[in-house]
């Protein structure tokens, strides 16, 4: 049988990438479209020491709108996408505001708008736990219903923002679409081959780069963003999930926009593992699981961190059927054996 066909904006990026391998591993057929604007074609390779094939590829800006629009006129068999392409680096965005919403908003307006052209289509977005801010502790953990707080930085807004773009959509109650919105809590990991994983520019601002280079000896030490908050061990509390459980609800994902027979749907899901860890509990596992020593220090807090969140997955793990369940040694092994063999160790 055909493999039917999900174009993957952003397909070459981290989250993007791993996605393309479980979406191949299912029975689907990738179509990734992506600027390189934060990835390179080694990426490709990666992908196809994984699945055995080449995956396909176009070199095309989302916010292209001709270039979006051909490609769909040239592929009329593109039902479904997921639309990972976006810029996504918090601190980048409060200096550079403008390029935020001008590649955050456009490249989804031109998809969503396409994708209509096209007739009855699926989207899943990739959204954000950012859009519920710092919760009230009656809302932890975070399920779907906890209310929106106002986003603390452009690339928050842009996320919060999206999301109304899909939302006034279906409001019209003429759209042809199906959508779903995929809430990340914080994705860590690599691929256990070490084929594809994370590859952050500069200095990590994420917490598990900045552990895995600090291992490798490109840093000195890590930092621990502050050890005064009102949690356990007086550090931050994140849902840490594996980059890998992620990718594969997109998957299911994909898999129930597909068999849905109504248009003009909207659906919200949490995507974490529903257990919270603070940083030097990361820190912990981490060295525990790699049997290493990594130097850190307690440092101020850093501005703008939110003290605790987690997600309460059970509508994902319901509704999709799918879980987050690879141990958490496994994720910390994945990560350092990925940041090995970026640094030839
Ligand atoms: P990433 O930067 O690794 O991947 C994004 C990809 O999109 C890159 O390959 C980049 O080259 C491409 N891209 C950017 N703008 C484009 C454009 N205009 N046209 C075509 N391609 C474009 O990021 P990621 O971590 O894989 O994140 C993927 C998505 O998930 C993003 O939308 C991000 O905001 C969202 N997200 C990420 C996290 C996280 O912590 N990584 C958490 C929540 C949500
Ligand atoms: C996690 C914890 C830090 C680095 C960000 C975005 C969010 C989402 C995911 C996309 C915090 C602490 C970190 C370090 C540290 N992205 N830390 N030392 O802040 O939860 O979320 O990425 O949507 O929008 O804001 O993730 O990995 O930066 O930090 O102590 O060197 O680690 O203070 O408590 P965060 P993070």
């Amino acid at each position: 049988m055909e493999r039917v066909k999900v174009l993957v904006t952003g397909g070459a990026g981290y989250i993007g990438s791993h996605t393309v391998v479980e979406l191949y591993a299912a029975g689907y057929q990738p179509v990734i479209v992506d600027n390189l604007s934060n990835s390179s074609l080694d990426v490709l390779e990666g992908i196809e020491k994984i699945t055995g094939v080449s995956p396909l590829f176009e070199k095309l800006d989302c916010t292209d709108i001709d270039a979006m629009r051909n490609l769909f006129q040239r592929d009329k068999g593109i039902r479904h996408a997921i639309h990972f392409a976006a810029y996504k680096a918090v601190g980048e965005s409060v200096e550079h505001p403008l390029i935020y919403y001008r590649n955050n908003l456009v490249s989804l307006l031109n998809l969503v708008e396409v994708m209509e052209e096209q007739g009855p289509s699926s989207i899943v977005f990739s959204s954000s736990c950012t859009v519920y801010g710092q919760p009230d502790p009656e809302f932890l953990p975070v399920s779907e219903d906890a209310p929106l707080q106002p986003a603390q930085s452009p690339y928050g807004k842009t996320k919060q923002m999206c999301e109304s773009i899909l939302e006034d959509t279906i409001k019209s109650g003429n759209s042809k679409l199906n959508m779903i919105s995929l809430r990340y809590f914080n994705p860590v990991g690599a691929h256990p081959s070490a084929h594809i994983g994370e590859l952050p520019r500069g200095v990590p601002q994420n917490l598990l780069p900045f552990v895995t280079q600090t291992a490798a000896g490109l840093r000195k030490e890590l930092s621990v963003f502050g050890n005064d908050y009102n949690t356990p061990d007086g550090s931050c509390i994140r849902d840490y999930i594996y980059v890998c459980d992620l990718a594969k609800a997109h998957v299911a994902a994909i898999d129930r926009l597909q068999s849905m027979h109504e248009r003009g749907t909207l659906e919200y899901f949490n995507l974490g593992t529903g257990r919270g860890l603070s940083v030097l509990e990361v820190l912990d596992e981490f060295m525990k699981a790699n049997s290493l020593e990594v130097p850190f220090k307690i440092a101020p807090r850093r501005k703008g961190d939110i003290e605790q969140v987690w997600a309460d997955p059970s509508k994902a793990n319901q509704v999709l059927g799918w879980k987050a369940d690879t141990p958490l040694d496994q994720i910390m092994k994945s990560a350092w054996r990925w940041e090995k063999r970026i640094r030839n160790l």
